[in-house]
């Protein structure tokens, strides 16, 4: 297949101050790797909002191609394990970070990062989960690895109308567990319920209380929020629990005491989805697209758009206003 002289991405600068747009680029102009894919789906994570505002540091050279996931087929490849044709994936991995990354129509991938689509998922669902089901399936695969069983009791998960959110309380549900859900958007306890929260909780109602170990409430947790939250769930979860740190959507600062830890053992595990290494991803992957594969994808994806379209999505999702995943059609 030719690959045309130009294609459309969208790049963002950092000299006298910050800009980011579409503009014409060669293969030339994209980072090194051997796998050329034509892409045909990415996605909005918080942190490409990040990126494509500026108002986060997420990029560490400029300019780059911003979009830290990216499916498509391979077009041509110098490694023998990928061939013309081939459908592929890529999450995290550099991406918009130190990398050009998907949001581009054609994109240059280091072999090693990427990940053949396993069988059972196509390209558009494999970006509705993007890098968000990768960080909700790599923290409940790290909670198990850490003795977590759904005999242990609910596990909660916070922001729930988030993407990573959304897509763990579906997770949760299929793996065989109780999931419950905290909320700062009430109104969608319906949808939530269906996506399979057995309790779901107005994050106005929630009040962790100030001890350093309250009534314990639940046997584990994935939080995407951070802050004030975090501390408050190492206060409520039953010995042995196990909290997946994934985010802070509300804030980064961590007030607790070590009294969780040693008196009733529990552990707060570190989900960094952007560097994991190949043999824990391609086990995240097989499960995603396997038994863990969540049941509602379409109801998840809330919003297909284009790279045109990409500046109006980014504030919304930093203002908290964002509901379920947005994946972006190339
Ligand atoms: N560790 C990793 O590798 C990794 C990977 C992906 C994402 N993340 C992080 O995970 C977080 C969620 O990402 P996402 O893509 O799912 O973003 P998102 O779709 O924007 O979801 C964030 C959710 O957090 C809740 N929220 C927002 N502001 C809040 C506040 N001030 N206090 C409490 N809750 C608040 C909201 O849910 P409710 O209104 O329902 O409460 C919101 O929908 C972000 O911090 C992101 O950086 C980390």
């Amino acid at each position: 297949m030719s690959i045309p002289a130009t294609f459309r991405a969208f790049r963002i600068h950092h000299s006298d101050g910050h800009r980011a747009g579409i503009e014409a680029v060669s293969l030339d102009d994209l980072s090194p790797g051997e796998v050329v894919v034509r892409a045909e789906w990415s996605s909005v994570n918080y942190k490409d909002a990040l990126a494509g505002t500026g108002e986060g540091k997420i990029l560490r050279r400029f300019p780059l191609v911003g979009g830290i996931d990216v499916a498509g087929h391979v077009v041509a490849s110098t490694d023998p394990r990928f061939r013309e044709g081939d459908p592929v994936l890529c999450t995290g991995s550099g991406l918009s970070e130190t990398r050009d990354g998907g949001y581009s129509e054609y994109v240059r991938l280091q072999a090693d990062w990427t990940i053949p689509l396993p069988a059972g998922l196509g390209l558009r669902e494999a970006m509705v989960l993007g890098t968000a089901g990768f960080t909700a399936g790599l923290s409940l695969l790290r909670m198990e690895q850490n003795g977590q069983v759904p005999a242990m009791g609910p596990v909660v998960v916070t922001g729930a109308t988030g993407g990573v959110s959304m897509l763990a309380i579906d997770i949760l549900s299929r793996a065989g567990y109780e999931a419950h859900a905290i909320t700062g958007k009430f109104e969608h306890l319906d949808f939530l319920t269906r996506l399979g929260a057995r309790q779901v909780i107005n994050r106005k109602d929630m009040h962790w209380g100030p001890r350093p170990l309250e009534t314990a409430l639940w046997a584990g947790a994935i939080d995407s929020v951070g802050g004030d939250t975090l501390a408050g769930l190492t206060r409520v979860i039953h010995p042995y629990g196990n909290i997946a740190s994934c985010g802070l959507a509300g804030g980064h600062a961590l007030n607790t005491t070590v009294m969780p830890f040693i008196i009733r053992g529990v552990s707060v595990l570190g989900i960094a989805s952007a560097g994991t290494a190949r043999a824990q991803r391609e086990q995240v992957w097989e499960r995603l697209a396997g038994p863990w594969k969540p049941a509602h994808l379409d109801a998840i994806c809330t919003r297909e758009t284009t790279l045109d379209e990409l500046p109006q999505v980014f504030p919304t999702m930093l203002a908290g206003g964002s509901f379920g995943r947005t994946v972006v059609r190339l």
